[in-house]
């Protein structure tokens, strides 16, 4: 079966970079992002240098009514997505009091509204064809609560709560999910104002390149959680040896602004 990957969130970042390496196996490509014009440089470069097809659509995902459209859309071309990867996100940082109410909501959204429904949209084919495969992003702060990251980190605790219990759903299928979760990566997630916290010194973000490489790696060998990382898997599984509270009090220092 030819396989075609969706991939939201291709503008930058991890997902570029998963693009570039899902292009290299010579996987045909729906490359979504808000930012088209980026995605059609993008289609050129990937279908000259890998003689692969790319579609790209232009979506702004904090409505999930765009995502539902993106299904329709695709079914429309009569294509076969195989791979889905809901990879689309942003983060925010500063005390929950301050920080803007439109933008949480629209995090929501991204970070969990349309992952829900483009995975409801996409899944029915997969379960008729028994084949394939969907990697959600989840993160490092998925496992653990973090202050200052209020809505995000619960938003990625959603991700990994979601893909658990719906690949666990799946077993017995020819279909997997898998939890990406990264530690910090170097992307333009990270503001200048994140960069600044404790969390940065004692762990550097990771090339996004490397991040994509293992990420569909995992994916394509249908694998499930994999945080990436020694050491951020050490903080992933704090809570697993210490108190709630202490954890809290240990992700509140490395979330806080370095003195
Ligand atoms: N960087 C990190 O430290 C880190 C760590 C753990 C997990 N993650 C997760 O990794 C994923 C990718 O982030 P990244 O680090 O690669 O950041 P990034 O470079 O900022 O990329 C984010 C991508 O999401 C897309 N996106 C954002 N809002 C969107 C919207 N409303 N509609 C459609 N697309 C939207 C962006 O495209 P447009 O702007 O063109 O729409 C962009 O392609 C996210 O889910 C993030 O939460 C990142």
């Amino acid at each position: 079966m030819k396989e075609l990957a969706l991939l939201t969130g291709a503008s930058s970042g991890i997902g570029l970079e998963m693009a570039k390496e899902l292009a290299a196996k010579k996987i045909d490509l729906v490359l979504v992002a808000r930012r088209g014009e980026i995605l059609v440089d993008l289609k050129a470069e990937l279908e000259n240098k890998h003689g692969i097809k790319v579609y790209t659509f232009a979506k702004d995902l904090s409505d999930p009514a765009n995502a539902m459209a993106l299904f329709h859309d695709v079914k429309d071309l009569q294509l076969q997505v195989t791979m889905l990867i809901n990879n689309a996100g942003f983060g925010g940082y500063g005390n929950f009091v301050e920080t803007s109410l439109e933008e949480e909501l629209s995090m929501i959204q991204v970070n969990i509204s349309s992952l829900v429904a483009l995975t409801k949209l996409f899944l029915p084919d997969m379960i008729q064809q028994n084949h394939g495969r969907i990697m959600n992003i989840a993160s490092l702060l998925s496992f653990l609560p973090f202050p200052y990251y209020s809505v995000y980190s619960a938003s990625k605790a959603f991700v990994l709560s979601f893909s658990e219990t719906l690949r666990t759903e799946l077993e017995g299928t020819n279909i997997t999910v898998t939890a990406l979760c990264p530690g910090p990566v170097d992307t333009a997630f990270n503001t200048s104002e994140m960069l600044q916290t404790n969390a940065y010194d004692a762990n550097k973000p990771m090339d996004p390149q490397i991040v994509a490489k293992k990420g569909i790696g995992y994916m394509l060998a249908g694998k499930g959680t994999k945080i990436i990382g020694l050491m951020n898997w050490f903080i992933a599984n704090m809570p697993r040896f210490s108190p709630r509270w202490l954890t809290l009090k240990i992700t509140k220092h490395l979330a806080s602004r370095k003195k």
